[in-house]
């Protein structure tokens, strides 16, 4: 498997869970649990991506720039999770910013699936799309998300 496939069979996973997200209602145990489900594949695959797609990117004038928009788009991330965080799970604003951040999220992939992988293909050689796939899928494995951790299997 490439860089590319595994990424994006995480992303897979991503975009089930916002649309899950979007669907519950209240302050309830499967709002709960989506959330933080999709809360916990948000953040470890930000961190292994960056590590292990976006840090060989930003070796090449070609990427480096959407690399780094990349970096801040996972930050906007983070900021609307912070602002579900601190909202009560049964107000009508906390529905408002989980829409928000799918909106982001599917954005934010698109980018990736469509400009970056497309460039990337061309910065990177054919060794490093299968040699980075190893440390980026043991990143996620380790912490329990993607395709292969425990978080989804159970779900
Ligand atoms: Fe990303
Ligand atoms: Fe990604």
């Amino acid at each position: 498997m490439t860089i590319f496939e595994a990424i994006r069979k995480d992303h897979d996973i991503q975009r089930e869970l916002c649309d899950k997200l979007v669907e519950t209602s209240g302050d309830t145990k499967t709002r709960y649990s989506i959330y933080h489900k999709l809360k916990d594949e948000l953040k470890v695959h930000a961190d292994a991506e960056e590590r292990y797609f976006y840090v060989p990117l930003i070796d090449h004038d070609m990427t480096q720039k959407h690399a780094r928009h990349g970096v801040a788009e996972h930050h906007e991330m983070d900021e609307l999770m912070e602002k579900l965080d601190d909202k009560e799970m049964s107000s009508s604003a906390w529905l408002v910013f989980a829409k928000q951040l799918r909106e982001k999220v599917y954005h934010h992939l698109e980018d990736e699936e469509r400009t970056i992988f497309q460039l990337a293909g061309k910065v990177l050689t054919e060794e490093q799309k299968s040699s980075l796939e190893s440390p980026y899928r043991k990143h996620m494995t380790s912490e329990g998300v993607g395709i292969a951790g425990e978080n989804y299997k159970n779900s």
